[in-house]
């Protein structure tokens, strides 16, 4: 995170096209099977039975078994005996809220809307502009099918989780006199003064899933929004459906975002609007949205760097307008859009950029496998000119781009059709990269859910539960039975292991918290969690918690995975890693207060402050891991205290890829904070990531990435020769290190190193981007790495090839960040 400021002013949105009309027939629901890894051919002794093999699915006939039972989901009833283990009253506050419960009706009559917002504060909880964030008061804000009436905006608390059942998705819909807020629901709400209740890059740990938002009452005339989301790391929207008005002249719009540092947004479909939605962040990933009707479908207004991945828009005057600010003064650094399709729509992408636009690489745009149908313009430039020229019939764009190339070396200035990336099947299900939504075990009946409160863990945040967790993930392994992660804190003192075969859902982000002595050395490190044991294969799949760490940890890996999966991936939705800076965690203000004056060397640093070896390590065996939304997270400030106080938190390495047999989607994960490294792939290979997101240790260089963590050569630990090259550091921890690894596949990256020694002047724009020398480092026998979109902040050189500067900063200008559209290592 970092407090930057809205770049825009709110809502600056024309609406002069007129909406095109024509006929169109929505695709067909897309095949979900997926071949055999060819690769894993040899792989014989795996898989035995299904792991799902005893689960009994709902019935589906609703003759036989009646719409009720149909519509039944587990998270509804399932016992509620969440706690929130640092809260005040931990005995009393309830965490799981069925809207019902505080008196809204559901029956499309009703005004529900005061209901649903006292399900949000009941509890002390907090709301905009009194509280800036914390992480005690969590809660999950339960929809049961209905159509639930409002009359203003639902003003959405933090860390909370507004869930509809996915089984007969539940309608919000805005009474014709809808009145108020920004937003049937306002994620974040507009304080007097005109600034937002929660500092937008703050925003993290939340979700909105399995709605309709309804606007359609609301007169087309009125500048309606659907969601208002300003939103950072670790947050969502999921599985939501928009209904706007398509009138001629609509003003609606669906999702709004003015600023923040997401995010991800997936499985999304729009109807109608103006501009469908209007998004201006630092980055973000969004995957499988579709858009029908709209005049716009995507207004960009800024951005650094963003990864569209599947999005499909049919019958609009506009798909992605990024021509903000004008040729003149593109305000949007960088798009990569791919596995898409546009669909009789007059313009694809409108652009401002050119030869000579400025900023030189704003409007960087990358485009891989794009299928137009009836699109005559594919990308249009500034001033009515045409960059690519579309089609009236049908046509896929293999990849074509605009902005600077290294290939590998550059810059040159470039517009026009590249090679697309030379994508290994392994990684694709069709022609598209493998996709999959965060399951949300609808079909599964509430028996089939193993509580680990029920099973004897306690998660009061005393309590030691490693043996209670561990005989509860044994037992629903041995069973078939998907393990509940009731909302707490666990306590383990030894390492947790997760078999072959588990499915385990958390609860608005159930914490598992290391703790003690067994993860406090240095020099013989311990997995918190291993995902499968070396050499052991199947599948796992994982949601909705995160990984912590209580005092000191120096010997922590939080998430060793190990587990090899063919055939089917394994997957890690929604589960983040967390050190420092929270209630519990004994690493917060008053323990880890940074010490910018204090020179360390040769001061010491704080030992009570190294809080993890590792975040998460995926080792040589395992293979086929589907991660997506996932932010491993060092603290940079306080989460608990009112003026997000900064604190100096020390864990070694970030997210370490060394799986042999490789096989990896990285959709939409960020690393930051860590001493030597935030991303480090090694001998590994086929690996798909975007957008990916770090952040350099805001301390450093003072203590230098050297400091504390010993180098480890058997983790490629980098070694960082030179503390301080012309005055900048050179000794900061990587962004991204490459290291003999064929095949990694990056759809967008943002590296930002926006401080110094807790001062940003070093990344202020003009003052040479000196917060540190090197932020990507590519070393020793690599092939086809590929990165589209890289944008560096406060970074002198871009791009360092075994010890070689690539490209520096100042030949890549893109406003406040700098920007490099196509990169390729060969
Ligand atoms: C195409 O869009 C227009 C205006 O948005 C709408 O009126 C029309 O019904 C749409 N066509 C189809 C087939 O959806
Ligand atoms: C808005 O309309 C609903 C439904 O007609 C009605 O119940 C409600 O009182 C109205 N609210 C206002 C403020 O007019
Ligand atoms: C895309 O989203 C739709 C609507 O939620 C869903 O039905 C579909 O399965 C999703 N597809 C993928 C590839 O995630
Ligand atoms: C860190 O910055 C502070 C000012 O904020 C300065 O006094 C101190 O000398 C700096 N220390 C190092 C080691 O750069």
């Amino acid at each position: 995170m970092r407090a930057f400021t809205a770049l825009l002013p709110l809502l600056a949105v024309a609406g002069t096209v007129v909406a095109q009309h024509v006929h169109y027939e929505p695709p067909e629901v897309q095949s979900y099977v997926r071949s055999m890894l060819d690769e894993f051919d040899h792989y014989t002794h795996y898989p035995g039975p299904s792991p799902t093999a005893s689960l009994k699915p709902h019935p589906t006939k609703p003759w036989e078994h009646g719409p009720t039972e149909t519509c039944a989901y587990w998270l509804e009833n399932i016992n509620h005996q969440g706690i929130a283990a640092f809260n005040p009253s931990p005995s009393t506050y309830q965490v799981f809220r069925n809207v019902k419960d505080f008196g809204a009706k559901g029956d499309g009559v009703t005004d529900d809307t005061a209901a649903i917002q006292a399900a949000i504060s009941t509890g002390n909880r907090c709301a905009p502009g009194a509280c800036g964030s914390t992480t005690v008061t969590p809660a999950i804000v339960y929809f049961p099918t209905g159509v639930y009436m409002i009359s203003g905006s639902i003003i959405d608390y933090y860390y909370t989780q507004i869930i509809g059942n996915p089984n007969c998705v539940p309608t919000i819909r805005a009474f014709a006199n809808f009145t108020g807020g920004l937003g049937l629901i306002d994620g974040d709400q507009y304080q007097a003064g005109g600034v937002l209740g929660f500092g937008s890059t703050n925003v993290f740990w939340r979700q909105i899933r399995n709605f309709i938002i309804d606007l359609t009452l609301i007169p087309a005339s009125s500048s309606a929004t659907g969601i208002h989301w300003p939103t950072a790391q670790a947050t969502s929207l999921q599985n939501i459906v928009f209904q706007m008005s398509d009138a001629p002249g609509t003003q609606h719009q669906a999702i709004f975002i003015e600023s923040g540092s997401g995010g991800f947004m997936n499985d999304l479909t729009f109807y109608g609007g103006n501009n469908a939605v209007v998004f201006g962040n630092q980055q973000f990933t969004m995957r499988n949205l579709t858009f029908y009707n709209a005049v716009t479908a995507i207004n960009q207004i800024w951005d650094w760097g963003w990864t569209y991945q599947n999005i499909n828009i049919y019958n609009c005057s506009v798909g992605l307008n990024m021509a903000s600010g004008g040729r003149t003064a593109q305000s949007v650094g960088s798009v990569t859009f791919f596995d898409s399709s546009i669909t009789n729509t007059p313009i694809g992408i409108q652009t401002a950029h050119d030869a000579t636009s400025q900023p030189p690489t704003a409007g960087s745009l990358i485009l891989e496998n794009v299928q137009l149908n009836n699109v005559p313009v594919a990308v249009a430039g500034p001033g009515g000119t045409t960059a690519l020229a579309g089609t009236t019939g049908s046509t896929v764009i293999a990849a074509w781009g605009e902005g600077h190339e290294y290939l590998p070396n550059g810059p040159t200035n470039f517009e026009g059709p590249i090679p697309p990336n030379a994508r290994p099947g392994v990684l694709l299900q069709g022609s598209k990269y493998y996709q999959r939504s965060k399951p949300q075990y609808e079909q599964y009946p509430v028996d089939s859910f193993l509580s680990v409160r029920s099973a004897g863990a306690k998660g009061d945040g005393v309590t030691d539960d490693t043996n209670a967790l561990q005989a509860a993930l044994n037992r629903a392994a041995a069973r078939n039975m998907i393990v509940f992660f009731d909302h707490g804190d666990y306590k383990v003192t030894k390492t947790l292991r997760i078999p072959a075969g588990s499915k385990i859902v958390g609860e608005s982000y159930s914490v598992i918290l290391s703790s003690g002595s067994y993860f406090a050395d240095i020099n013989n490190p311990q997995p918190v969690v291993q995902v499968g044991r070396p050499g052991e294969g199947g599948q796992v799949e994982w949601s909705d918690m995160i990984v912590s760490t209580q005092g000191a940890q120096a010997g922590a890996i939080l998430i060793q995975w190990n587990l090899a999966s063919y055939g089917t991936p394994s997957g890690l939705w929604d589960v983040h890693t967390r050190i420092g800076g929270f209630a519990g965690s004994n690493l917060q203000l008053a323990q880890c207060p940074t010490t910018p004056t204090v020179a360390t060397p040769p001061a010491p640093v704080n030992v009570n402050c190294i809080a993890a070896f590792m975040s998460v390590h995926v080792t040589k065996s395992a293979a086929g891991l589907y991660f997506e939304n996932v932010w491993l997270w060092v603290a940079d400030h306080d989460v608990e205290d009112p003026a997000l106080t900064q604190i100096t938190i020390y864990a070694g390495r970030g997210l370490l890829v060394e799986s042999a047999a490789g096989t990896a989607w990285l959709v939409a994960t960020a690393v930051e904070h860590h001493v030597k490294y935030e991303y480090q792939f090694a001998n590994t290979k086929n690996v798909f990531a975007g957008q990916i997101q770090t952040e350099t240790a805001y301390y450093q260089p003072n203590p230098n990435a050297v400091i504390p963590f010993p180098t480890v050569a058997s983790l490629f630990d980098p070694v960082f020769p030179v503390a301080v090259v012309n005055g900048i550091p050179n000794a900061d921890g990587w962004g991204l290190r490459i290291l003999a690894s064929q095949n990694i596949l990056i759809y967008g990256a943002g590296l930002y190193s926006f401080f110094n020694n807790y001062s940003t002047t070093c990344s202020n724009q003009g003052n040479g981007e000196v917060c540190q020398n090197r932020i990507f480092s590519v070393e020793g026998a690599v092939s086809n790495v590929d990165v589209y979109n890289l944008n560096t902040v406060g970074t002198h050189y871009m791009i360092t090839r075994d010890g070689v500067d690539l490209a520096i900063y100042s030949d890549n200008l893109d406003g406040f960040v700098d920007t490099i559209a196509l990169f390729r290592s060969n």
